[in-house]
This record gives structure tokens, C-alpha cells and sequence, in this order.
């Protein structure tokens, strides 16, 4: 029932799947379409108005005024945000239906009650949002069955005690959040003994004032995060959480004043923690002054990291700070207002140090310099930070320096880092205001990570400036306002395997050569590039890449051979460019390990003569990424039409057609043939079936029409010319040669003159007859005749010396037709008397 959003394709294909010219109104097609679409939205909406994010998954009904769960949610969901609505009560089995869901967000429902086993049958249920609702009451087994949740959110519940919470049962939770309440005491009730996975409890702002021994008795899990920031904590017994290993331990914004922060901080000494957060919050300062002595107590508390966040305008030279400081190996100095730093003690164990939104004008780089331990070094998000002499001196363990989101300006001096910081493997100089790079051949031998993104490069483009940075692994400079003009521009960078460069320029837009010699890359980006032209060549050598990203360019696509060298390919990213389509030969090169290709946002044609390509496209929808976005615009009337609901059966229509007008011109052009071939025959037959008709109302002229080889001419005129037509009785013969009239067609003649005009026909058959094609072609006539004539008789008349084998085959089928004279002749003087008697007799007869 719910909207699925493959119900528009029905419509769109129904368009498509009209033919493409002969459609008459397409336009009133398409008005109809739509308005039947959103109508049948408009009533799916009206019937359930939650949102199907993934069908049979994922379910939003936020803000919907329910007051139950709505019936049409199916039991296979899994996630399902009933936020905002007004549920009240929660009875019973009120989500067992809904037995497979593993998030629940009921987060403003309104729920003041939650009865026993309300959510029985929640086996699987992993996150629960009770964020914000009035919890009165709670049912011993108000979360029985829960036995798989990890982390459950009870914020802002009007919680008065952690007693009263019934959450014994929940043996798998890891995270439990009960900040904003009224909780008034750290006192863990023994049912925290069964929560033995318990990482991380929160009792951020309640009422808890005081911490005493034995309160965290119950706790059975290690190495737990506990945050009791904004509580306000008046009293805390000496030795309250001695012998237990926190992992974190957030007390901010705890204390009224300095005074009793540092009376608290005394009375945690043989605190054991992994890290400890002090300091205020910016809207709430309590802690007016902030004296040198007030983290003495640090000293004997066994901690590795410790953060202090947000202290007045009295701590503004590190000076002011502790110096057991020094004892931990992770300094963390959020939101301070520290100018400067004093020299540390050259016995400091600070191996990391962090400044971030503090007041430095310069980078400390001198003073620094006595922290011989320091391996990471973060000053970040200083507005006032805008200089950096790079002064620092043997700080031999650096690896580490980040100076990311201040406002610097400075010219990089490779030469004068090697010198300092000779060791560095990570340098973070984003977002910052300009640096300048210069070509030198002493650059940092063991950099492996650069990030210069979003601050303007001076110098990188025209001059090969990580010439001497030969492992560096990671570069980004991405939005630099970098123009690339030179081939060399990446010379040197021999162990490259990122390289970031998106929001730059290349000359001419093009790209050439620049990244030929980067074998090593596997994750490239020059997305946003400008891009119009790639040369075969200039991904030519890259044989490692995995990751492509080509996107917000003006790319037609890439040399189907490109795709041949990038045969490591996992990620192309190709969206946003001007691709009208892959074509069959990119299809064919396309690499094989490829698993995921972002094609939206481009210019498709999908006309049929793409067809393989949008065939194609159709069956790797699993490769393809944000397959909404991919847009047909061109031809006109698909324009804007989703590539997907492309209607391929409207193409194969055509295809038959094509299929169908094909075989017609192939029988058409074999008929052209044939008749061409077998013109004279058919215009034979023609002629003869015309004049057998007229034959019958025709008398005949001639007694006889004589067919014979021209090579027989002298016998002929010798032999019946002259005895049948001198003699007595005198009969008339019809010769070609003499008789045919000319500019006539030979066929015409032959039947006309020939055969109509003739009661026989003599054939005079001799070697050179049988030889003939044409005399051959004369009998055939001559036989097709007498089929169609049953008057016709011929007189066969063989000459002596004709071969009786090859007379034998071509008479052999006319040999039953016994009316045909078959006479011999002999060159004697008797024979020919009696031949010349019988072929009289021949022509007299009928
Ligand atoms: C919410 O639903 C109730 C009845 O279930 C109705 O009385 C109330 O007017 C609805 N509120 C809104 C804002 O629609
Ligand atoms: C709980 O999850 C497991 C594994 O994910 C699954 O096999 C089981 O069917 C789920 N139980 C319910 C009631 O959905
Ligand atoms: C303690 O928890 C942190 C993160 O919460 C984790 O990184 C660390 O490995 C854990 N240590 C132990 C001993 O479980
Ligand atoms: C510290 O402990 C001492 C001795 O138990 C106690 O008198 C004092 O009030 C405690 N201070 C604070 C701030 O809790
Ligand atoms: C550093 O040396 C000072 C004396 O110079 C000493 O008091 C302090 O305990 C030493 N600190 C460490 C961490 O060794
Ligand atoms: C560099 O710093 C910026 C801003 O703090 C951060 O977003 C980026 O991830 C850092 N770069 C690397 C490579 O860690
Ligand atoms: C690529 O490397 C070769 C030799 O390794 C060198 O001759 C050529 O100049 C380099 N080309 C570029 C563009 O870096
Ligand atoms: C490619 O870059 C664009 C923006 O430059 C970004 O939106 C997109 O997520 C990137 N693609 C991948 C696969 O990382």
C-alpha cells in the first residue's frame, strides 16, 4: 500500500511504448499520465502517510498526530521513527507485531507510562530513543525481551533516580544516556553488577552533588566512559572512585568555583583513568579565576590525556598551567585563551599537545622546541594564527603537525623543516590563507601525508615544487587555485597513492601529461577540474588506481582505450560531465574489478541507436550509482525522462520493422536480380502466351518454320530452300534470315514470323545444332510451343555425323510424342530421294 517508487514507470512507459512518429498526441498522453500518477499518489498519501525510505526496512513517521502504531508498517521493518507523535501510554505488547525491528526512535511521544512487557518480542532491537517524554511510570518488565539492546537514550525523562529504572535485564547495553534529568545521586543500584558490557554512561546534567565511596560499587564493566559534566558537584569523598579504571571521566562545568574544583580535584587523588576532561562551558563560566595551582592535584591521579576546555582570560601563557602537566603523554586545550607558551620542562613526557580556538599569533615553533618527546603537534582553528616561521629545533620525534583552519600566510621553506623537524610524516596546512611553494631539492624525506586543501598555493602549477618529497603517500590540494601548466608540476612524487586536486584548473582545460609518471596512484580526483579534454595518455600509466574521480567536468567521455589501462578500477566517478553515452567499445573495456560507476547528472541520448548502451545500463543497475540522476536529454521527446524507465521493447518494435523492410529489399533486390537474369525468358513466356491466344484466329502463312544452326546455312539453302520451295508442289518456308522482320525483338520473331505464322516446324539437328545455346534456346521455344499448340507438330531432321548420345539425352523426354517426324538424312543420292519424299509427305500431312 505504501507509495513504491516504481508505480511512475507504469505511466512513463506507457508514453514510451508508443511508437515513436506515429504517436498523434503525446503531449495529451503525457497531461493524462501525470495526472493519474499524482491522483494515485495523492489517495496512497492520504492512506498512509509514513515515509517508505527503504521498502519493508525503513520507516519515518515523524510528526504524523498517531496515537498508535499505524497498521500498515510490515513486520520485516527494521527501523521506525515514530517521533513526535502522541502515543501516551505504551501498553502491553504494544510493538510485538513489529517483532523484527532493531531501531525504534520515540523520541517527543508523549509517553508517561510504559506497562510491562511493552516492547515483547523486540528480541532484536538494538537502539531505543525515549528522548523527551514524561516517564511516571515504568513496569518492572518494562523493557523485558529486550535482550539484544545496545544503547538506550532516556534524555530529558523526568527521571528521579537510577532505582527506579528497570533495566536489570537489559544484558547486552552498552550505552545508556540519562542526561538532562533529575537524578540526584551516583549511587549505581546493584542491578548495574548484570550490565557487564556497559561502556558508556551518561548523567550529564542532573542533579548529582556529591560523589562518595562505594557509589560505583555495582559497577561491574571496565574501562567505562562516565560523563557528569554540568552536574553541580559540591562534594567529593576522598578516594570516591579509587580503584576502578575509567576509561573517560568528563567533569566539566561542574564546579561553582576554582576553589572547590581544586578541593574536588584533591580529594580524586589515585584517580586511574585513561583521560580526564575539565574546563567550563562557553555560555556558563564558573570558574572566574584560574589560579597556577588549581591542577596540582593532577599529579597524583595516574592519567594519559587530559583536556581542558574553555577557560577565562587568566590562563593566557602555558605558564599558567600545572606543571604535572608535563607528567601526561596527551594535552588537549580547547577554547583557551593561551598567546603564547613558556619553555616546557626538558623532562616533559607530553607526547601530544592540541591547541584548538586558542589566541596565537605565530606559531610557537622556538618554544616549542624543548618538548624533545612531541610526536604530534596540533594549532588549529585560530583566527589570530596567521604567521609560521618554520624556526623549529630538534624535534627529532615529530611526526605530526597539524596547523589546519588558521589564517596563514606563509612561504614553506622545505629546507628549514628538514632541518627542525626532520622526522615529519604528516603536515596539515588546510584551509588556511596562502602558502607559497618553492622548488628545492631538500625536502622532507620521510613526509608521507600533505593536506593543503582550501588555501591558496603560490607556485605549485608552473614549478615543480614536491620535487623532494620522494614518500609522500597522501596529497591534497584540492581548491588551492592552482592553475596546472606543468608537465612537472608532480615530479618527484614517486611513492604517490592519493592525490586530491579537485576545484583546480588545468591549462587549455586539458589534461595532458601531467600525472604520467604517478605509477603508484590508486585514489585520483580531479573532479571540478573544468575539464574538456583527456588525452589517452594521460591516465595511460596508472595502472594501480582504484578510486577515479571525474566528476563537475565538461567531459564527452573517456578514450575507449583508457578504460585498458585502468584495469585495477573499483570507483569511477563520472557524474556531472557532458556524456551522451558509453559506447560498445567503452562496454567492452570497461575494467572488471569495477564495483561502483556514478554516471548521473550527464547528458544522455537514449535514442535507439544507443539501445546496447541503455540495454546495458539496465542490467548493471547494481554497478551504477545514483541511477535517479541519470537523465535522458536528448531526443526531444524524452528529455528529462529517467534513463532507467527507458522502454527497450519500443526500440525492438523498430527492430522488427527494420527486420521485416530489410528482408523485403533483400527478396526485392533478388527478384531485380532474377529478372534481370531471366529477362529474355520471361519476356519469352510473355510473348508466347500472348500469341497463343491471337494463333487460333490466324491463318498461316508459311508450311514450315526452319530452326537450324547458322553453320547449317549452306545446307539449308541447298537442301530445302531450293527442292521445297523450287519444287513441286512448291511449299513455303519461313527463314530467319530472310523471313524476320527486322527491328523487331529475335523472340517476337521467332514466335510471331516463326512459330504463329507456320504449321510446322522443321528442326534441323546436327553437331553444330546440339552445340548451339541459342539453337538449344530455339527448340526449348520450339517444344514450349507445341505444349501450349496441340496442333503444332515439328519434323526433326538430323543430319549426318550429329553424335546420337547428346540427340538421345535432349529429344529423350519428346520421344513419346510420336506425331513428330523424325527423319535421317544421308548424303546419297537414294537417300535423298527418299528423304526428300518423306519430308514432303511430313509437310502435306495435316
Ligand atoms: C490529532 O488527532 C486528534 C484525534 O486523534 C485530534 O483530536 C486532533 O485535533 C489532531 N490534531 C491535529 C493537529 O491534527
Ligand atoms: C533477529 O536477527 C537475526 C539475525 O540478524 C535473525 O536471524 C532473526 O530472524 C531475527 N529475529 C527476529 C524476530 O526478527
Ligand atoms: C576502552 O575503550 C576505548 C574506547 O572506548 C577503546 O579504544 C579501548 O581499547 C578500550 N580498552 C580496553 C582495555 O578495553
Ligand atoms: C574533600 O575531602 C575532605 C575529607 O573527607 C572533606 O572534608 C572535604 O569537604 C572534601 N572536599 C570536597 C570539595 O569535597
Ligand atoms: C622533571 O624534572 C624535575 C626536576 O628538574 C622533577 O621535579 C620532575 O619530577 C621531573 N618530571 C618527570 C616527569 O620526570
Ligand atoms: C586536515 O585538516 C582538516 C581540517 O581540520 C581536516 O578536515 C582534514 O581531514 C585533515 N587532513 C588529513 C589528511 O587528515
Ligand atoms: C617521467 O620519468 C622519466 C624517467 O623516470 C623522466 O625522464 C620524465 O621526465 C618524467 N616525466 C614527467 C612528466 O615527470
Ligand atoms: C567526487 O567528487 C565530488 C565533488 O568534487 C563529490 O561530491 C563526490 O562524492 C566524489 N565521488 C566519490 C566517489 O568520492
Amino acid at each position: 500500500m505504501f507509495f513504491s517508487p516504481s508505480s511512475n514507470c507504469v505511466f512513463l512507459s506507457f508514453h514510451w511504448k508508443m511508437p515513436r512518429n506515429g504517436c498523434l498526441c503525446p503531449s495529451l498522453i503525457i497531461t493524462f499520465s501525470l495526472a493519474v500518477f499524482f491522483q494515485s499518489q495523492m489517495i496512497i498519501r492520504s492512506l498512509n502517510p509514513c515515509l517508505e525510505v527503504i521498502p519493508g526496512i525503513t520507516y519515518k513517521c515523524m510528526e504524523l498526530n498517531l496515537s498508535a502504531i499505524p497498521p500498515d508498517i510490515p513486520n520485516s521493518a527494521q527501523s521506525l521513527d515514530l517521533s513526535f507523535n502522541p502515543l501516551g501510554i505504551l501498553t502491553s505488547n504494544y510493538f510485538s507485531p513489529l517483532f523484527a525491528l532493531k531501531f525504534l526512535d520515540l523520541t517527543r511521544c508523549n509517553i508517561q507510562n510504559i506497562e510491562d512487557n511493552a516492547f515483547a518480542g523486540l528480541c532484536n532491537l538494538s537502539v531505543l530513543i525515549l528522548t523527551a517524554n514524561p516517564l511516571h511510570f515504568l513496569g518492572a518488565r518494562a523493557f523485558h525481551d529486550l535482550t539484544s539492546l545496545k544503547r538506550l537514550v532516556a534524555v530529558q525523562t523526568e527521571l528521579y533516580s537510577l532505582d527506579n529504572l528497570p533495566i536489570g535485564q537489559l544484558t547486552s547495553l552498552q550505552e545508556l544516556n540519562l542526561g538532562n534529568n533529575y537524578i540526584d545521586s551516583l549511587k549505581l543500584p546493584e542491578y548495574f553488577s548484570h550490565l557487564l558490557f556497559l561502556k558508556f554512561l551518561n548523567l550529564q546534567a542532573n542533579k548529582i552533588s556529591s560523589i562518595s565511596v562505594g557509589d560505583l560499587d555495582a559497577l561491574s564493566s571496565q574501562n567505562l566512559t562516565l560523563v557528569l559534566s554540568k552536574n553541580d558537584i559540591k562534594h567529593i569523598e576522598v578516594n570516591a572512585i579509587a580503584g576502578l579504571h575509567l576509561q573517560k571521566l568528563s567533569l566539566r562545568g561542574c564546579f561553582e568555583s576554582s576553589t572547590i574544583m581544586q578541593a574536588s580535584l584533591q580529594n580524586l587523588t589515585g584517580l586511574y583513568a585513561n583521560s580526564l576532561v575539565l574546563g567550563d562551558y562557553r555560555n556558563i563560566k564558573k570558574l572566574q579565576t584560574f589560579s597556577k595551582g588549581i591542577l596540582d592535584a593532577l599529579c597524583h591521579m595516574r592519567l594519559q590525556e587530559i583536556t581542558l576546555i574553555c577557560t577565562n582570560g587568566d590562563v593566557d601563557n602555558t605558564d599558567d598551567l600545572s606543571l604535572c602537566l608535563n607528567n601526561f603523554s596527551t594535552i588537549r586545550l580547547v577554547d583557551t585563551y593561551i598567546k603564547d607558551v613558556s619553555n616546557f620542562p626538558e623532562n616533559s613526557s607530553i607526547r601530544h599537545l592540541e591547541f584548538k580556538d586558542s589566541r596565537f599569533r605565530q606559531v610557537p615553533s622556538v618554544r616549542l622546541s624543548s618538548l624533545k618527546e612531541l610526536r604530534s603537534l596540533h594549532i588549529t582553528r585560530t583566527k589570530q594564527l596567521v604567521e609560521f616561521e618554520e624556526d623549529f629545533q630538534g624535534l627529532q620525534k615529530l611526526e605530526t603537525l597539524d596547523l589546519s583552519q588558521n589564517a596563514l600566510t606563509a612561504d614553506l621553506c622545505w629546507l628549514c623543516l628538514r632541518k627542525g623537524v626532520p622526522n615529519l610524516k604528516y603536515l596539515n596546512l588546510s584551509f588556511n590563507v596562502r602558502i607559497s611553494l618553492e622548488p628545492e631539492c631538500y625536502g622532507l624525506p620521510k613526509l608521507e601525508m600533505m593536506d593543503l586543501q582550501h588555501t591558496t598555493l603560490s607556485g605549485a602549477g608552473e614549478l615543480p615544487v614536491f620535487l623532494c618529497l620522494p614518500n609522500l603517500i597522501y596529497l591534497d590540494i584540492s581548491h588551492t587555485h592552482t592553475n596546472i601548466q606543468s608537465e612537472c608540476t608532480f615530479c618527484g612524487l614517486k611513492s604517490l597513492q592519493v592525490l586530491k586536486m579537485a576545484g583546480n584548473t588545468f591549462e587549455n582545460n586539458q589534461l595532458l601529461n601531467t600525472l604520467k609518471n604517478l605509477s603508484s596512484l590508486r585514489i585520483l580526483d580531479i573532479s571540478n577540474c573544468r575539464l574538456q579534454y583527456l588525452s589517452l595518455n594521460s591516465l595511460a600509466s596508472l595502472h594501480e588506481l582504484r578510486e577515479l574521480n571525474i566528476s563537475h567536468n565538461k567531459l564527452l567521455g573517456l578514450h575507449p582505450e583508457a578504460y585498458v589501462h585502468l584495469q585495477a578500477l573499483t570507483i569511477l566517478d563520472f557524474h556531472s560531465n557532458q556524456l551522451s553515452v558509453l559506447t560498445e567499445k567503452d562496454l567492452q573495456n570497461l575494467p572488471s574489478s569495477l564495483k561502483n560507476l556514478d554516471l548521473s547528472q550527464n547528458l544522455f541520448d537514449c535514442s535507439c541507436d544507443n539501445l546496447h548502451f541503455l540495454q546495458w545500463a539496465k542490467e548493471n543497475r547494481n554497478l551504477l550509482r545514483h541511477v535517479e540522476n541519470m537523465i535522458c536529454h536528448s531526443p526531444k521527446h524524452l528529455r528529462d525522462a529517467r534513463l532507467m524507465n527507458f522502454d527497450l521493447a519500443s526500440c525492438r518494435v523498430s527492430t522488427a520493422t527494420v527486420a521485416i523492410s530489410m528482408s523485403i529489399s533483400v527478396v526485392l533486390v533478388l527478384s531485380l536480380i532474377l529478372v534481370y537474369k531471366y529477362y529474355f525468358h520471361l519476356y519469352y513466356l510473355a510473348v508466347l502466351l500472348g500469341g497463343r491466344r491471337r494463333s487460333a484466329e490466324e491463318d498461316s502463312v508459311y508450311d514450315a518454320f526452319v530452326i537450324y544452326s547458322s553453320r547449317d546455312q549452306e545446307w539449308v539453302r541447298r537442301e530445302l530452300e531450293e527442292t521445297l520451295e523450287m519444287g513441286v508442289p512448291s511449299f513455303r518456308l519461313c527463314f530467319f534470315y530472310r523471313d524476320f522482320i527486322p527491328g523487331v525483338p529475335v523472340i517476337t520473331n521467332i514466335i510471331k514470323q516463326g512459330f504463329q505464322s507456320s504449321r510446322k516446324v522443321i528442326t534441323v539437328v546436327s553437331s553444330h545444332f546440339l552445340e548451339s545455346r541459342w539453337c538449344n534456346f530455339e527448340l526449348e521455344v520450339a517444344q514450349s510451343w507445341q505444349l501450349l499448340d496441340s496442333k503444332a507438330s515439328m519434323i526433326w531432321v538430323v543430319l549426318d555425323g550429329t553424335d546420337k548420345a547428346v540427340l538421345q539425352r535432349k529429344l529423350g523426354l519428346f520421344r513419346y510424342l510420336r506425331r513428330n517426324t523424325y527423319l535421317v538424312w544421308k548424303d546419297s543420292e537414294l537417300n535423298r530421294h527418299i528423304f526428300l519424299r518423306q519430308l514432303r509427305s511430313a509437310l502435306l500431312n495435316g
